[in-house]
């Protein structure tokens, strides 16, 4: 029997900057997997298509218009997941267009999960990966901006960095009931380089599994320490998406863990929750599409 069909993206939970040109990327990325879904395709192929348009659309912080890292270069994670739990992932990519295919090409070419590094952008280039310079100017100006009033060499106070994190981030499940998780960052504004955040790695920024699929976003390393994803799709092995969604987000807000989810379960329940200030988001489901508002 053919499941239901649904598609939901996140731009972020780091503040709602420029709200017109994330709902107009919002729209397009779950238009585009959504598509794919209704022509039959598979949710993987879904969630990827959904994120690569993320990642093309430079008011995202992932792929092209990443933040840039204290040293004034992109290193831009991401991952994708399936609920018969393959999984790949690039930490600290550089110089590609699209982490989250590479991310794939992980989860479907190599033995591995997760590569980090030089050797991701190594093994990109293996795979037909061309150069690209995900830095844009206006993410530059920020970059110089931020700079300025901080010169220390060390990352200290994530407090001064509100609203300058994020990612992207999509679910999807398709009409055989596969479910399929992707998510991509560029990390947090003046990063260490080398830090890696909770995008990649696997229950913390994506998981998905028979139960359901989650992809999250905020602060990264309070994120892994909860590992959200994973915590969110256990519950929903017990309860409704969005109760699941509630009980994972009281006990990230108790923690001080400042985050927004998305996720859909085995029922195409759609799940969509923050505790910061706004998060922008948009989906698919019955051919209806809903999004974000300048309140959420
Ligand atoms: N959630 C994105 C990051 O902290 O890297």
């Amino acid at each position: 029997m053919r499941k239901q069909i649904a598609i939901i993206a996140h731009g972020g939970a780091g503040g709602i900057a420029h709200p017109q040109r994330r709902l107009n990327g919002l729209k397009k990325a779950v238009q585009a997997g959504y598509d794919i879904l209704r022509q039959g395709g598979s949710s993987l192929d879904a969630a990827e298509r959904s994120v690569i348009v993320l990642e093309d659309t430079s008011v995202f912080n992932a792929g092209t218009g990443s933040y840039l890292n204290l040293a004034g270069e992109v290193e831009m994670d991401a991952s994708i997941m399936t609920s018969d739990l393959k999984f790949g992932a690039v930490g600290a990519i550089r110089d590609v267009k699209n982490p989250v295919s590479i991310a794939r090409m992980v989860m479907e070419r190599t033995d591995h999960l997760l590569l980090c590094g030089e050797n991701a952008t190594r093994f990109a280039r293996l795979m037909g990966a061309k150069y690209h310079d995900p830095r844009t100017g206006e993410k530059v100006l920020i970059w110089r901006r931020k700079k300025r009033r901080r010169e220390s060499t060390h990352f200290t106070k994530f407090a001064d960095f509100i609203g300058h994190y994020g990612t992207v981030g999509a679910v999807a499940i398709d009409q055989n009931g596969m479910i399929s998780a992707a998510t991509s960052s560029g990390g947090i504004n003046l990063k260490l380089p080398g830090r890696v955040g909770d995008t990649p790695v696997i229950g913390a920024g994506t998981y998905a599994d028979r139960n359901g699929g989650v992809s999250a976003t905020g602060h990264g390393e309070e994120i892994m320490r909860q590992l959200l994803a994973y915590r969110v799709v256990a519950l929903m092995a017990r309860m409704r998406a969005m109760k699941a969604g509630r009980i994972a987000i009281a006990q990230a807000t108790r923690a001080d863990c400042q985050c927004g989810i998305i996720g859909i379960s085995k029922n195409a329940r759609i799940l969509c929750l923050h505790n910061t200030r706004s998060m922008s988001w948009c989906y698919i489901k019955n051919g209806t599409m809903r999004h974000f508002s300048r309140r959420d």
